[in-house]
């Protein structure tokens, strides 16, 4: 039987280019997002990838929507915790929501969603899990304390992650990708992204198949031995 792998975030950007690798690779894929639907509802048609809509904030709405995708599909072999938002401005100016909203979604998503696969993944000797983290919760950046906080805590919690379930089958990996051609950077001034393209050797902006791709590997039978591991993939803007 193929294995099944659930992406969150996954019929848009990165999400989005990951949900069709892995169904190029031979999984059966189902694609999680929050507000788009009519973005899902063409991602579809145009993929044949199945979508469920559930806020990946919410451990309710997580154990709900995964216990509805497990009944269907069966238990999930592979998951990609990929849904992320930005709410970009400098602390002196940043409410209380733009803090707490980029957490949720962002870190605790990935407690949410981890935990309602783990157990299974642990029963039945094998698992893959593979959390979006990006540079900036490397390196930091001018005006994301939200979001370099929360893409920093998903290293810590997928090393420790990692650390738990080795002797299970089970791999947790990281991806840290730089600045990659999706709708996140259309909110990045455009002066400021020139700068910032100027930043990275390669000269370009990173696409989001080429992080896919590696997505497609540490899920693989051959990534048996990668875990707790970080994948940096920007370019060469930052190097670590
Ligand atoms: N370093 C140092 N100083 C900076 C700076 C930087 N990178 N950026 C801005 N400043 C300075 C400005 O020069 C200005 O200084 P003065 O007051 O002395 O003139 C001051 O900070 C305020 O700048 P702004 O008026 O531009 O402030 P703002 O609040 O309007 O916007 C910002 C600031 C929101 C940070 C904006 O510059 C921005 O969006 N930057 C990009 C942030 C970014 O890279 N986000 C990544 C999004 S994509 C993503 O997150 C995916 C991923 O994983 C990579």
């Amino acid at each position: 039987m193929k294995r099944l792998a659930l992406v969150t975030g996954g019929t848009r950007g990165i999400g989005r280019a990951i949900s069709i690798q892995l169904k190029q690779a031979g999984y059966t894929v189902i694609a999680v997002y929050n507000n788009d639907e009519k973005a899902a509802q063409a991602f579809t048609k145009e993929t044949g990838i199945q979508t469920y809509q559930f806020d990946v904030s919410d451990y309710k709405s997580c154990e709900s929507g995964v216990e509805a995708i497990v009944k269907k599909h069966g238990p999930i072999d592979i998951l990609v915790n990929n849904a992320g938002i930005t709410r970009d401005t400098v602390l002196q100016k940043m409410n209380y929501e733009q803090w707490f909203d980029v957490i949720q979604t962002n870190l605790t998503s990935c407690f949410n969603m981890c935990r309602q696969v783990i157990s299974s993944m642990r029963e039945r000797g094998f698992g893959r899990i593979i959390n979006i983290s990006s540079i900036n919760g490397q390196k930091g950046q001018f005006g994301q304390t939200n979001y370099a906080a929360a893409k920093a805590g998903v290293l810590g919690f997928t090393k420790a992650l990692a650390q738990e379930n080795a002797t299970k089958g089970i791999t947790v990996n990281a991806v840290a990708p730089g600045y990659i051609q999706t709708d996140m950077l259309k909110n990045v001034p455009e002066q400021v992204l020139a700068q910032i393209t100027q930043q990275i050797p390669l000269g370009r902006l990173g696409k989001p198949e080429e992080i896919a791709d590696a997505v497609v590997f540490l899920a693989s039978e051959n990534a048996a031995f990668i875990t707790g591991s970080t994948l940096t993939m920007n370019g060469g803007q930052y190097l670590v």
